[in-house]
This record gives structure tokens, C-alpha cells and sequence, in this order.
């Protein structure tokens, strides 16, 4: 098949060699906003380009959207009005508006969507979930979420991101439903910086931590940071009345034992890309399947809603100072 590209930055290079890899890709059409970053990644491998997105649609099967998180929502309009099954990176909008606008046209188009949620594909998290499925766990009563960055990205980045919460904490949201199968009820969250200036510049934060409840009443304590020169480190415990599991305690745990005589891991440092490579080709691999019609998308345009909008109550809580519950948060009819 031929997938597009749109976006041929970091995550869209890494994406590309990945589609690159797998079988049923015959060959990638790569757009970007700065031709000469499609032809960069395009013509070094023998790939096409498009001179813009609506070119592109009528030359792929599919196309995999790894643009600016300002631009998905447009693209991803035109992908699904085109009928073109679509993978688009998380998260699908900047706004909570614009993101209801995208789902509303994603679902009255019935093109299939696949958002970009990796961590659904991650063997320790499926392996967690397996685990809580079963029972084997008892009641849940907390589970503990992070994602700390190794080091900040360029800071052109920052003001295009949507900010630290809706950026990173969006995929512990994500997962936190995944794993539980429970929804977000009400959200406390609370940042800081300590780091460069361009994150208050931008009105950003370079760490965060959030409380939130679960319709169930199970606790989730949640958080990230810019800043963990240990290495990137992205974890999950899920505590429950008869046992607890971890995820990300492998040799990518980036946390150094302070018990005398311990061992640790390792002492390499892993970034987001080497963390979660086997993930990402999961997720590509699944979205083949999407293009081929043999499964439905395994993480949807209202996935990634309801992710957002726990992300938009810890800014809202972040900014007021206050707990945010979910239920005055906007969304559309199921
Ligand atoms: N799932 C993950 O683990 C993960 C990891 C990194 C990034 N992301 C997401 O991927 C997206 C891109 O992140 P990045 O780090 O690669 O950013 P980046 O800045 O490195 O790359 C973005 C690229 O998109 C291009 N672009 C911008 N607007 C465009 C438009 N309208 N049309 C075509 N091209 C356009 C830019 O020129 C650039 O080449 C973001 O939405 C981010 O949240 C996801």
C-alpha cells in the first residue's frame, strides 16, 4: 500500500523509517509545510513527495498526519472528507473546541481514524492491563502515571505544543483509561518552572502533577516534567487490594536505587524514540490493518477526546487554582 506523510519532522522521520520497514507499505508520499524537509526525508530513501496535502490524498491509501499539533485538525478534516483513512498524532487539536469540531467531522465522515496513543501497544502496559482484567489485582484503589522528558525540546516548540499537560500528560490520560476502563470525574493540577525561561514566557510549565478521581473512586496521582537528566522515564503503578503491578521497570528505568548495595538497571539513558520503538511499530503496523479494512482503529478520533478533555480540566485546574470536575467540561453526545 502507499501511505503519505504529512510532516516531516522528528516523530514524521522516525515514522517514516518505521513505515518504511513494514511489508505491507510499498512505498511513502511525504508533504511538509517547508518542501525542502519533504525532499530532505524523501529523496535521501527513494520516496515521493507532494507539493501539499490535498496532492498527496489523491496519490495514497492512507496517510499518517506528524505535522504541528496546530495543523492536525485542518489536515485531518481534509483526510477524512476525502475519505482517506488516517493516523494522526495526539494530540488531534490545540483547543477543546477545535477538538469536538474534528471529532464531529471524523464521525460524520466514517473514515477511519487512528490517533497516535503508542503506549495502547506497549507490551508492559497491555501486559498491566491483562493483570486488572483478571482480577488478579483486587480492587484498585490508586494508580501512579509519569512522563518525564530528559531534556526540553527546541523551545520553538513550546508555544506550538499546547503545553506541557495537553503534550505529555495527554498519553497518561490516555492510558490511565485504557488500563482502567474508567472515566475521570474531577481533576486537580498544579505546575511549576525551574527550568528555561521560555516556558513562563509562553505561559507554559515545565513540570506538572495532577490528583484525579475515577468514577469508580480510584485515585490517580499523575506527572511530568521537561526536565529528567536521568533519562526519558515514563512509568505506571497500579496499586490494588491484592497486588500491585509496574510498568517501565525494565532496563529503561531511569532512576538510580539510593539502598546501599542495590542494583540498579542500567545506566544508559533512553529516549522517547528507543523507549517506545517497538510500540510505535505496533501502532504503524495496526494502522496497515486499518488501511486494509481488516480491523477498526484501535484508538478513536473519541479516544483522544476524552483524553483532552481530562488534559483541559488540569490546565483550567492548573490556571484557577482549584479542582476541576469533568462534568463542566465541554464534549458532544455520545
Ligand atoms: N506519540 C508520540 O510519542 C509523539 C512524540 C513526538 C511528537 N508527537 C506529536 O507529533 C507532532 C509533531 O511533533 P514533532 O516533535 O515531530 O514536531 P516537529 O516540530 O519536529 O515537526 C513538525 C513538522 O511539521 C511540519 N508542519 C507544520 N505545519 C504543517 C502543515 N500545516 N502542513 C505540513 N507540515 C507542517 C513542520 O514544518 C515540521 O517539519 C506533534 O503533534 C506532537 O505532539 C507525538
Amino acid at each position: 500500500m502507499r501511505i503519505g506523510l504529512v510532516g516531516a519532522g522528528r516523530i514524521g522521520t522516525f515514522h517514516a523509517s518505521t513505515l518504511a520497514q513494514l511489508d505491507q507499505v510499498e512505498t511513502l508520499v511525504v508533504t511538509d509545510a517547508f518542501p525542502e524537509a519533504a525532499a530532505r526525508l524523501a529523496t535521501e530513501r527513494g520516496w515521493e513527495t507532494a507539493e501539499s496535502v490535498e496532492d498527496l490524498l489523491g496519490r495514497v491509501d492512507g496517510v499518517v498526519i506528524t505535522s504541528a499539533t496546530a495543523s492536525h485538525g485542518e489536515i485531518l478534516r481534509q483526510s477524512a472528507l476525502a475519505g482517506v483513512p488516517t493516523f494522526c498524532e495526539k494530540p488531534l487539536a490545540l483547543s477543546l473546541a477545535e477538538t469536538i469540531d474534528v471529532v464531529r467531522v471524523v464521525e460524520e465522515s466514517g473514515t477511519p481514524v487512528q490517533v497516535g496513543f503508542q503506549r495502547r501497544f506497549d507490551e508492559g502496559y497491555r501486559a498491566a492491563k491483562q493483570a486488572i482484567d483478571s482480577g488478579e489485582l483486587g480492587f484498585l484503589h490508586t494508580v501512579r502515571l509519569n512522563t518525564n522528558d530528559q531534556s526540553p525540546p527546541p523551545a520553538a516548540y513550546i508555544p506550538t505544543s499546547g503545553g506541557l499537560i495537553r503534550d505529555c500528560n495527554v498519553h497518561d490520560f490516555d492510558i490511565l483509561r485504557f488500563l482502567t476502563g474508567r472515566e475521570v470525574v474531577n481533576a486537580y493540577a498544579l505546575g511549576a518552572n525551574k527550568g528555561e525561561d521560555f516556558f513562563a514566557e509562553g505561559g507554559d510549565v515545565d513540570t506538572a502533577a495532577a490528583l484525579l478521581t475515577l468514577d469508580d473512586d480510584t485515585l490517580a496521582i499523575v506527572s511530568a516534567t521537561r526536565y529528567n537528566g536521568a533519562g526519558h522515564d515514563v512509568r505506571a503503578e497500579v496499586m490494588g487490594s491484592e497486588g500491585t503491578v509496574g510498568v517501565g521497570y525494565d532496563e529503561s528505568l531511569a532512576v538510580r536505587s539510593a539502598e546501599p548495595g542495590a542494583v540498579s538497571p542500567t545506566a544508559q539513558k533512553w529516549s522517547y524514540m528507543e523507549r517506545f520503538q517497538p510500540a510505535y511499530r505496533s501502532e504503524l503496523t495496526a494502522f496497515t490493518e486499518v488501511v486494509a479494512g481488516s480491523r477498526p482503529s484501535p484508538c478513536t478520533v473519541r479516544d483522544a477526546l476524552a483524553a483532552f478533555r481530562i488534559a483541559e480540566a488540569c490546565e483550567q485546574s492548573r490556571i484557577k487554582g482549584q479542582p476541576v470536575a469533568l462534568s463542566d467540561i465541554g464534549t458532544i453526545a455520545p
